[in-house]
């Protein structure tokens, strides 16, 4: 059966007291409603429907960004979730598959939980997503009897008895298309809220003789954003399930617990990360590597083998081929190193290529910016950049060249050549020692001249 997303992102999110919609705020470097999208991928959809609302054209741009092919509607008036999936039917025009509703606030549902509903979907006509919450919870409650689902009860609307109810709707919900949008149609808004409440569907569909079921998930999963707190939790859930998961795959975290990762962080078998390391979005380290302490990589990819740090920084476009070497205080960017490459200590390789065993001094800097433009530079193989050398880009440096220490290169170095580009020294014999006296003597008469 082909699926279709439907994902209610239209509120405003008032408790999270921001000019930012609520389903773009962040966690582990992604929007919310991208972490929701991506467990709805899981289930391979044929279409992806975005219902957006507050901060309409930023909602659209973000779930675009992430997934090109997804359509975003316009939920101008929020009048509930049943009248925003009811906003989703245009563009679901055709389409004669499920419909899996998910929120942009409830950003964890787990491919294998929306695969279990998938299969209850075969003999149920409704199949509602559950868990079990605290009776305080105001969360719509699901009425059982047996393995059927006969109503859910919004909070605001249920009696003591209903309340006392512990399973909970998540608002996940799986249907097929054309009897999901009939069961709206038979709804209203007669309710605590005068909202249309997509949980009405399932009296309807019991009404009209319709199996109807609710499967259960750890409530980790069904966890909810609405105000800032919730989403500083959200964020150390993610960072605690997603740290488990690199140790299971056989990386070792010295310290865990300050290791912060992306969304989308790739880390290779038998790799060690030192304390407080942060992976930005799009980072990829290879097997064996050393992620040494205190090191910021974003946009980067380290091969096998590669060093990094301590407090290192690899910015987007840095790519590493395997034994690589970044040192402290190094900070690279749109740099493609080869392998072998080394550049140990306190320098900024930016818009650079390096060739491979190439040894890069202390100090050097990638001068690529002349305030306008940003400008390339290009290094061969085996050469050696000598500490404190600035690499006026564009230049380009030869197979087996070296530089002076202290050289401000402006002109190409051609291969096997040593490049001497810094002022003569000159030295004047008992010079300082003359010097030191005049000074100590200068120095004696300003401190008469103040008694
Ligand atoms: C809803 C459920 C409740 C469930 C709870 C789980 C209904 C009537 N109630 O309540 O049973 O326990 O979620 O968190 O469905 N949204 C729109 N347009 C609207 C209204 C909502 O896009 O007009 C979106 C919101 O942005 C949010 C989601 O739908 O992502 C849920 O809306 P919310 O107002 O939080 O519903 P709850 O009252 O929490
Ligand atoms: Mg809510």
């Amino acid at each position: 059966m082909s699926i279709a997303l439907v994902i209610l992102a239209a509120g405003k999110g008032t408790r999270m007291n921001s000019d930012l919609p609520k389903v773009l705020h962040q966690i582990a470097g992604a929007p919310m409603l991208v972490h929701a999208m991506k467990a709805g991928a899981s289930l391979d959809p044929e279409r992806t429907v975005v219902v957006g609302g507050h901060g309409f054209e930023a909602v659209q741009k973000a779930a675009q960004a992430y997934d090109e092919d997804a359509v975003v509607v316009e939920q101008v008036e929020q009048n509930g979730t049943g009248h925003a999936v009811m906003v989703a039917r245009d563009a679901l025009a055709g389409f004669a598959g499920d419909v899996i509703v998910l929120y942009g606030d409830t950003p964890f549902v787990q491919p294998e939980t929306l695969s279990r509903m998938v299969e209850a979907r075969k003999d149920n006509a409704v199949v509602v997503l559950g868990f079990e919450a605290d009776a305080s919870e105001k969360y719509g409650r699901l009425v059982m009897e047996g393995d059927t689902l006969t109503a859910i009860t919004e909070y605001a609307d249920a009696s003591d008895d209903v309340r006392a109810i512990t399973f909970c709707n998540s608002g996940v919900m799986l249907a097929k298309a054309d009897v999901l949008f009939d069961l709206l149609d038979a709804t209203n808004n007669e309710n605590a809220s005068g909202e249309y409440y997509l949980t009405d569907v399932v009296e309807v569909a019991r009404s009209k003789g319709l199996a109807t079921t609710a499967i259960s998930c750890d409530a980790a999963e069904t966890m909810g954003v609405n105000s800032r707190a919730h989403l500083a939790e959200a964020e150390a859930a993610f960072q605690s399930r997603a740290r488990a998961e690199l140790l299971a795959d056989g990386v070792t975290l010295v310290d865990p617990n300050t290791v912060w990762l992306s969304h989308d962080t790739v880390v290779g078998r038998d790799t060690i990360i030192e304390p407080n390391v942060f992976f930005g979005p799009e980072v990829t380290v290879e097997s064996a590597s050393y992620i040494r302490a205190f090191s910021h990589l974003e946009g980067a990819h380290v091969s096998r083998g590669g060093v990094i740090g301590p407090y290192a920084r690899l910015r987007p476009g840095t790519e590493l081929a395997e034994d690589v070497k970044i040192g402290n205080f190094v900070e690279t960017k749109n740099a493609i190193l080869d392998t072998g490459a080394k550049v140990n200590h306190l320098s900024y390789i930016g818009d650079a290529t390096v060739g491979e065993k190439t040894n890069i001094g202390a100090g050097t800097i990638t001068c690529n910016y002349d305030g306008v433009m940003k400008h390339k530079t290009t290094i061969g193989k085996d050469a050696f950049i000598g500490s404190n050398t600035m690499l006026v880009a564009p230049v380009t440096v030869g197979d087996d060249a070296m530089t002076a220490s202290g050289s401000v290169v402006t002109k190409d170095i051609e291969d096997g050549a040593l490049a001497l580009a810094r002022a003569q020294q000159v030295n004047k014999p008992n010079m300082a020692r003359k010097l030191f006296e005049m000074l100590k003597t200068k120095k004696a008469l300003m401190a008469k001249g103040k008694e």
